[in-house]
């Protein structure tokens, strides 16, 4: 079966809404409580597919948990050394986050581990995780190219690198001191550009030590994670999609509530701003290690700016969404320094391209990034190529285009979004879902 969406244009969005929680926090709720000792309750946990795999994941590997259900899970911890062979590969579906990070994870355990994923993963690069952890004494290969699967031999043992990234990858950083934990003495790594940061925080909150000093981040292997409990804020990944839609709808005030709002995380909401977006930070407060607030997003004239290239990693899963903002812009808009895009779930930048010169948007791709001349958005049919984040884009394009607009392929909104048509609709965007 197929998912495709169907909108039609006007509407604006109003009213309050909580979107679901942060995916890359969720991933690592799991995986750090499965390592901990003892029973760590989560709240506010995605229950997107990705993060369903993570959980199938450790389950497969004896972790007894109960949930997810309301967003709450209940696991409990076997210990950094409690994990168990499973008897199947392990499928990571469409998540490169629970790939890369089960990488380091597996590197360091007594078993061997096969490390599988759906179409679209298992076109994605793993050499850069696999390469460092091969220099720590990993025994691991990968098919062709460095893609999946991920074969990992077990009983082998790990020691510390002091290790360089050569791209600015949260997923490969985490991989990597997810496998310190296993190793023998100092893991360190140093990143060319600040990512998020969530690994380190959260294993501070699970009482790990573990150092930053400028861009480089270290900690010890040997020690121990203990239990607590997690309050997952919401996904300010997921937001975008809503705060670019109620900027361009003429008329839209909405406020969402509870969005995580770590600096590492915040390039949309600098570029938004940068762009001329009326974005209101209310009620500024910590949840369990993690800043959070509720935006408050009134409609506005965007115009287009040129993207400053430290605000990439800061928003590197948001750039399908400020496309859509910066189509509906005066003037141009010019990224830089985005080649990362191009090895996501879709080639982000080839197939945004291609989706707003669909809507008659002059967007022509550049090798690291894009330029796109704002217009009137015309109607059309969009390939969103099975991207959970491309379909969602477009939906909120549908606010504004002159015309309705088709996505196709929608199905993997589920990996990191579910109850998105509803959600959308109940703020004001006439969305259909149509099954084939
Ligand atoms: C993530 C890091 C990012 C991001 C992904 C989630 C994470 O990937 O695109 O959706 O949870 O660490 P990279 O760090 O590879 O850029």
């Amino acid at each position: 079966m197929t998912i495709d969406y169907l909108i039609k244009p006007g509407g604006k969005l109003t009213g309050r809404i909580r979107v679901p929680g942060d995916k890359s926090i969720s991933h690592r709720s799991v995986m750090l409580g499965s390592l901990a000792q003892g029973t760590t309750a989560v709240t506010g946990l995605l229950e997107g597919e990705d993060v369903l795999s993570t959980l199938a994941a450790f389950r497969a590997m004896g972790v007894a948990a109960e949930g997810p259900s309301g967003g709450r899970l209940v696991i409990h911890g076997v210990g950094l050394r409690g994990l168990k062979a499973p008897a199947h590969p392990l499928d990571m579906g469409n998540s490169g986050t629970a790939m890369r990070l089960m990488a380091g994870i597996l590197a360091g355990q007594p078993f061997d581990t096969e490390l599988t994923g759906d179409s679209s993963l298992t076109k994605r690069p793993m050499g850069r995780a696999a390469d460092p952890l091969r220099t720590m004494g990993a025994a691991l290969t990968t098919s062709e190219g460095g893609r999946p699967p991920l074969k990992i031999k077990g009983g082998v043992k790990l020691r510390g690198i002091d290790y360089r990234l050569p791209v600015a990858s949260a997923q490969v950083k985490s991989c990597l001191l997810f496998a310190g934990l296993y190793a023998e003495g100092e893991t360190a790594v140093t990143e060319p550009a600040p990512t998020r940061d969530h690994t380190e925080r959260m294993l501070r909150g699970f009482g790990y030590r573990v150092q930053t000093r400028g861009a480089r981040v270290s900690l010890h292997g040997g020690g121990t994670l203990t239990a607590g409990n997690i309050d997952v804020p919401a996904d300010i990944s997921s937001a975008t999609f809503f705060l670019v839609g109620a900027s361009i709808a003429p008329g839209s005030d909405l406020v969402i509530e509870h969005v995580g709002i770590n600096p590492t995380r915040t390039g949309v909401l600098n570029i938004l701003k940068l762009m001329g977006a009326n974005l209101e930070l209310l009620n500024p407060r910590e949840v369990g290690g993690e800043p959070v607030a509720d935006i408050r997003v009134r409609a506005a004239s965007l115009h287009g700016i040129r993207i400053p290239e430290d605000q990439v990693p800061l928003a590197i899963d948001e750039f399908p969404a400020l496309f859509i903002a910066a189509a509906c812009a005066e003037g141009e808009t010019v990224l830089t320094g985005a080649h990362e895009l191009r090895v996501k779930e879709s080639d982000r930048i080839a197939v945004m391209a291609q989706g707003l010169q669909q809507l008659g948007i002059d967007a022509r791709e550049t090798a690291d990034g894009i330029i796109i001349k704002g217009g009137r958005l015309q109607g059309g049919e969009i390939n969103s190529h099975g991207d959970h984040r491309i379909a969602m884009a477009f939906a909120m394009a549908g606010l504004v285009a002159s015309g309705p607009v088709t996505v196709r392929d929608c199905k993997n909104v589920d990996t990191s979004f579910p109850g998105f048509v509803e959600l959308a609709a109940r703020t004001g965007l006439a969305i259909q879902t149509v099954k084939n």
